[in-house]
């Protein structure tokens, strides 16, 4: 279908065309949770079943299933060929077709390197810088040691305009100034955002730098200065210490959110090490889903001030709506001017563990606060208290909990249980999300090949997340590795210009149905579903090895001793899956 057009120069017309304002102009679009929704244009329908995703620059009609990206809606739309459409929309983002045959710039850079570049020259300096003693003396004060510092991969950055722009002069400054390590100067030029600072680089899960905080060594504001929001960096999405904390989260079945980076490091360095902070904003429910994909139980620490409850309200009307059995949060408030930092160091772990195990569970600091706004002795206080807690339970899904919360409630009021539950409904469990039929065998879930192509085109940045891709004889498994190739040698490619690339391709069909398709994780938890889907992948995979050897080894018999040793490894393996799958 991509005719001559160079898939760059496909991928560039992409790159600049806002498929939500291109439709937007022919369609009436509003809009709805991140997405934007219409009455389909391409059928006739009173509720509107036409979504268009801005983040995978695609669209997708529930009603009568027509789907694609910018190119595919000016054809369907104006019925113009695809060249004609692809023209168009290079004269609307200012882009002249190619001649044939021309070399074309891809899609922005990939900030990865950048970053990590410069992560390591910040450790680079603690280590060696001529002005690193102060940034030793001040760690060191505070009683950071060396091992943590690694840990975490603490940095200095010293106080030039140009430290960091002369150590990576092979990137040009506007990378720099992209990945927010440098910022432009009016008269032109650039100059390094972080000088004379500790620094904290922010990894994502996988432990890749995704920004940087840095604190400031003596008094002066601010105090931190943070990364500012970069194609990779979003404040209200990542937490501080995630990577280093991951395991302890898994394993303790139990995740601490702190509010600053130095709260994270003296609790890990004092043995608590299932703590992450949030980057000096409000807890997000996507922080949540994150951490409750972790673990079950989230414990808050604020101070125990009037902000500090403040505060910890705000986190609890976030956390109503993620509230679901099996899943608790409590909140300990910490003594007048403490933080976790200074108590973890004032009474040791095993103080803070103490104080763990005290927190106050959500449902009660939930009815303490609003109880402390009202009367309860009166009638009309009682009434109050019910209309305060109404909207907010109301956010709780169905089960135990909210039953519990309900009950509580009717005590706390005076009203018969029923008569609450029949004020305050629970809203139903989230549905589950609807796979596109064709795309799928007509069985039911798609196989995992699948959902990892559908996760890689719904979010192609993850292509990081895949390394080798296993040997594996799986139907669409081609269809991923060309998925893979393609978004390896052209990281920044949006949804659709994946898709586009597969153009005139027998792949085409499929992987248009996918992209239309929202595979249903939350962003922040894409990549641990993608490693988790290949994982089980390359289990498969080193499963079927190791069938293909047992049966080798029975065939051929008479076996030499190293050889029956495996032969007995092998049936005892094939007798725990055998056990496994049942
Ligand atoms: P705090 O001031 O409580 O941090 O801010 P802290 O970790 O206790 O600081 P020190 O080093 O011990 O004095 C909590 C968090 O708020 C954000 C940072 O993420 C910090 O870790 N913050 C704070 C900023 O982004 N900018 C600031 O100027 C201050
Ligand atoms: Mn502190």
């Amino acid at each position: 279908m991509a005719g001559r057009i160079p898939s760059p120069f496909i991928d560039a017309v992409l790159t600049r065309t806002d498929i939500v304002e291109l439709i937007g102009t022919r369609v009436p679009l509003r809009k709805a949770g991140k997405d934007y929704k219409a009455c389909c244009p391409f059928h006739e329908e009173r509720t509107p079943s036409f979504t268009v995703s801005a983040d995978k620059q695609f669209y997708h009609c529930f009603g009568c299933g027509v789907h694609g990206t910018a190119i595919t809606f000016l054809m369907e739309y104006e019925r113009l060929s695809f060249v004609e459409a692809v023209t168009e929309l290079a004269r609307r983002g200012g882009l002249e077709m190619p001649a044939e045959g021309a070399p074309v710039r891809p899609a922005g850079p990939d900030l990865r390197p950048v970053l990590a570049e410069a992560s390591r020259y910040f450790q680079e300096a603690l280590r060696h810088h001529a002005a690193a003693g102060r940034a030793h003396d001040y760690l060191k004060g505070r009683g950071v040691t060396g091992a943590i510092a690694k840990i975490f991969h603490l940095g200095y950055a010293p106080g030039a305009w140009d430290g960091l722009i002369g150590a990576l002069s092979q990137y040009d400054a506007k990378t720099l100034e992209r990945a927010g390590l440098v910022i432009a100067r009016e008269q032109g030029g650039h100059y390094d955002r972080f000088r004379d600072r500790i620094m904290f680089p922010i990894e994502d899960l996988q432990g890749r730098v995704i920004g940087f905080g840095g604190r400031i060594l003596d008094k002066g504001e601010p105090k931190y200065l943070n990364s500012p929001e970069t194609a990779l960096f979003h404040k209200g999405r990542e937490l501080y210490g995630l990577p280093q904390a991951v395991k302890a989260i898994e394993t303790e079945r139990r995740a601490v959110v702190v509010e600053g980076y130095m709260d994270v490091i003296a609790l890990a360095q004092h043995g608590i090490a299932n703590a992450v902070a949030t980057l000096g904003t409000a807890t997000t429910r996507e922080h949540l889903e994150r951490l409750f994909r972790l673990a079950p139980e989230v414990v808050f620490c604020f101070d125990g001030d009037r902000a500090g409850r403040d505060a910890a309200w705000r986190a609890l009307e976030q956390v109503l709506a993620v509230l679901r059995d099996g899943r608790q949060v409590t909140f300990l408030f910490l003594p007048e001017g403490e933080d976790p930092d200074t108590l973890v160091r004032h009474e040791g772990a095993e103080g803070f563990q103490r104080r763990l195990r005290r927190a106050i569970e959500l449902p009660q600091f939930f009815f303490e606060s609003l109880a402390r706004q009202v009367d309860l002795t009166r009638d009309d206080g009682r009434a109050r208290l019910f209309e305060l807690a109404k909207p907010l339970l109301s956010k709780v899904a169905q089960g135990a909990l909210h039953e519990i919360m309900m009950a509580r409630l009717a005590e706390l009021t005076g009203l018969a249980t029923d008569r609450v539950r029949a004020l305050t409904p629970a809203p139903a469990p989230p549905k589950p999300v609807r796979a596109p039929q064709a795309a799928f065998s007509p069985k039911g879930s798609p196989s995992l090949v699948r959902q990892a192509i559908a996760l890689l085109l719904q979010a192609p940045a993850l292509i990081g997340e895949i390394g080798e891709l296993p040997t594996l004889e799986r139907p669409g498994m081609d269809v991923l590795m060309a998925v893979a190739a393609v978004l390896r040698d052209a990281p920044g490619l949006s949804t659709a210009a994946v898709v586009e690339r597969f153009g005139g391709s027998p792949h085409y069909q499929v992987l248009s149905r996918l992209a239309a398709w929202e595979y249903p994780a939350l962003v922040a938890d894409q990549a641990l579903e993608l490693r988790a889907i290949m994982g089980r992948l390359s289990e498969q995979a080193q499963r079927e090895i190791a069938q293909k050897r047992y049966k080798d080894l029975i065939r051929k018999g008479n076996l030499s001793e190293s050889e029956q040793e495996e032969l007995a490894r092998l049936a005892a393996h094939r007798r725990t899956d055998a056990a496994d799958a049942s």
